[in-house]
């Protein structure tokens, strides 16, 4: 009997992807992956720092697993991701039961680590991030029409409430090759829909460019891999996060407008509407030179819609800063968001210099008022599309009702429609779009 494992993952999709290549890893080293709840003989629990309570969910639920160890001692426990790194030592201090930590430049050691585990070699702990040859793993889950890719690893921005950086290191890309490679692999394998990811994707290539003193300002790295991306065939559409405003160039405007499988939709992070507070954010831009780079996108791609990542109650934010951002939010009219509530976060710039004075009520005030009137603006803008035509990435049988099938429209939509004789998940056809509610547009197959 093989062993089993399973992992659990929190945070964002670049922890999703790294727990897709871990457990093909670990599948290539003779383990077997399964549900949770089928009493696996290793959890590793991938987790995440970026707010106070994405850790504090974890803690819980790894004090939870005491019990399980208790009943079953050769159960072997680990934790990795963000939270491992940020924490490393003092978490096998702080959980006894726990059985390793591996941060995130050591997901290539990790089959090593749990093996000595299962071994009983005791408790340990691998979080170097030096400065050591980098390589991706490259592992899929077979048959996935929409792939993730992670195109560069860390992060060098460092805005003062982020403990990215702290987590992940410093910015590095992979060569455009390895990307190319493992695209072309994805696409023999049937996939149609790549989601290439980075914490601050449009650097890509940008400190591989300084450090050979090639760097200018019309440089984008990032618009070199869509072209190559562009030519892989059986990819048809093409996806990405999260562009940073100071990388988004002339060059990357131009490349993201005019590529074919570069999708219509774009996630870019706001994070406030007022310059005074992205300032204090170390965000490098004004809200007006933001608004510039959604405009210069929509001269070229009338049709583009945007989403974004908004934080609320940031150190010493008032009513009237708090209100520029709901502006900046009406003038783009985002398709969809993510808002957060200010958390502080221990050893970054802020919670160093800054104090967290907003009271909890009103971040919670101000967060519900963002979320409606995002809600307004979605509304309106599903009815809109009430009677257009909507190309969809035809996926299956929808999770919640399986009698109906769903897929994605261009700008990332979900589109809902009755399953069809000769459809079939993976194909693409256009749909016009018959109903509306806020979640999903319901379609009518074009013939
Ligand atoms: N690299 C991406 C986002 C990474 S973290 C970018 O720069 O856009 C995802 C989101 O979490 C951020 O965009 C930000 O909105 C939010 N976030 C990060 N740190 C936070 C904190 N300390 N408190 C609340 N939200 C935070
Ligand atoms: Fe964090 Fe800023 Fe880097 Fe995004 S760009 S990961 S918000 S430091
Ligand atoms: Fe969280 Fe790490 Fe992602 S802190 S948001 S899992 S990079």
């Amino acid at each position: 009997m093989p062993t089993t494992f399973s992992i659990k993952t929190y945070g964002c999709q670049m922890n999703e992807r790294d727990s897709e290549a871990l457990a093909c890893l670990l599948e290539m080293n003779g383990f077997q992956e399964v549900q949770e709840d089928e009493d696996p003989d290793v959890m590793i629990f991938n987790t995440c720092s970026v707010r106070d309570q994405a850790e504090r969910k974890v803690l819980g639920k790894v004090g939870l697993m005491k019990r399980r160890k208790r009943e079953r001692p050769d159960l072997v426990l680990g934790i990795i991701g963000c939270m491992a790194q940020r924490r490393g030592e003092s978490l096998l201090q702080e959980l006894p039961h726990l059985d390793f930590v591996a941060g995130t430049d050591q997901l290539q050691n990790i089959p090593d680590l749990v093996k000595d585990c299962l071994a009983k070699k005791g408790q340990a702990c691998a979080i170097d991030m030096g400065p050591g040859v980098f390589r991706e793993l490259d592992g899929h889950r077979p048959g996935r029409l929409v792939a993730e890719v992670s195109v560069m690893r860390g992060c060098d921005q460092f805005c003062t409430y982020c403990i990215v950086p702290f987590c992940r290191g410093r910015e590095k890309s992979r060569p455009i090759g390895d990307i190319v490679a493992e695209a072309r692999m994805l696409a023999e394998t049937g996939t149609k829909e790549l989601l290439l990811l980075g914490q601050n994707i449009t650097a890509y290539g940008v400190a591989e460019a300084r450090a050979r003193g090639e760097y200018t300002p019309e440089f984008s790295g990032f618009a070199d891999l869509l072209e190559a991306l562009q030519e892989v065939p059986g990819i048809q559409r093409i996806r990405f996060t999260s562009p940073h405003v100071r990388f988004m160039n002339r060059r990357f405007v131009e490349a993201v407008s005019t590529l074919p499988k570069v999708c219509p939709s774009f996630h870019v992070p706001l994070q406030s509407g007022s310059d005074r507070i992205l300032k204090l954010m170390h965000r490098n831009y004004t809200a007006a030179e933001y608004l510039e780079r959604i405009q210069a996108i929509r001269e070229r791609l009338p049709q583009a819609t945007f989403s974004t990542d908004i934080i609320v109650g940031f150190c010493s934010e008032t009513e009237e800063e708090f209100e520029m951002t709901r502006q900046v939010m009406q003038t783009v009219g985002y398709d969809m968001a993510y808002i957060f509530r200010y958390s502080q976060r221990e050893g970054t710039q802020a919670a160093r210099t800054l104090p967290d004075d907003v009271p909890e009520e009103e971040k919670h005030r101000r967060n519900q008022i963002l979320l409606e009137e995002l809600a307004r603006h979605v509304k309106a803008a599903n009815a809109a599309a009430v009677g257009t035509t909507a190309q969809v990435l035809v996926e299956g049988p929808s999770a919640r009702n399986p009698q109906r099938w769903s897929g994605r429209s261009l700008t990332n939509k979900m589109v809902l429609f009755s399953p069809q004789e000769n459809l079939h998940a993976g194909d693409v056809a256009d749909f016009r779009i018959v109903r509306a509610t806020e979640n999903a547009l319901y379609g009518e197959l074009c013939r």
